[in-house]
């Protein structure tokens, strides 16, 4: 795992406040520019222990509400390639993309982001990138999360939650998966009766 994504970087050094919406044609612009910044660049994100689960991401600086924090960097590979590189590990730095078919393998700070059922960020695909924004202004010092909202797990996986906030679901799973594991749980249990 490296160290701050590129993204991270240039909204430090240029102190930028992006809205979502705009984000996918500055990022392009950036992404141009990036090398004459990597000099500049400052800490913002770092990883330490997060007593939701083992290590998480912080921010050293404030954070507005709907501001840019960083984007979820690192190669595309396919399903079926994460299988193979992962099958046997207990944790992995895997973002699924809306494609269905492709997830980032996460090679920054921002793969350590855990999980929370009242995040205080959010991860919207915005033109293939992952990008990761601010729901409430954030202190220096907090813990970044973002719902996983997580899906199409296996049926004896039920990915518990230790967020610790007062609305947790219990699990990282969607409130809709749920419902779903639930309804698929109580048709298994019938059949086998
Ligand atoms: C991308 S990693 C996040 C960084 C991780 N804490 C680490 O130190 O490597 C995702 C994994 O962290 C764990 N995790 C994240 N948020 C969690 C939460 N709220 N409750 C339980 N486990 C969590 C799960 O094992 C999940 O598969
Ligand atoms: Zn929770």
């Amino acid at each position: 795992m490296g160290g701050m994504s590129p993204a991270a970087c240039l909204h430090k050094c240029r102190g930028l406040d992006l809205k979502l919406k705009k984000i996918s044609m500055i990022y392009r612009a950036q992404s141009q520019i990036l090398p004459l910044w990597k000099g500049f660049c400052f800490m913002t994100l770092v990883i330490r222990r997060s007593r939701i689960h083992a290590d998480g991401c912080y921010t050293t600086e404030p954070i507005k509400k709907g501001g840019f924090v960083t984007e979820y960097t690192g190669p595309r590979i396919t399903l079926a390639e994460a299988d193979a590189l992962y099958e046997k590990s207990p944790r992995t730095y895997l973002f699924g993309l809306t494609n269905g078919t492709h997830v980032i393998d996460g090679d920054s700070a921002s793969a350590f982001i855990n999980h929370s059922c009242d995040a205080n960020c959010e991860a919207d695909e915005v033109d293939g990138k992952v990008i990761i924004t601010a729901v409430r202004k954030i202190e220096a010092g907090e813990e970044l999360t973002y719902d996983y909202n997580l899906y199409d797990g296996e049926l004896d996986d039920d990915s518990p939650c230790y967020c610790g906030t007062k609305h947790c679901r219990g699990s990282m799973y969607s409130e809709k998966e749920i419902e779903k594991r639930a309804q698929a749980k109580l048709e298994a249990k019938n059949k086998n009766r």
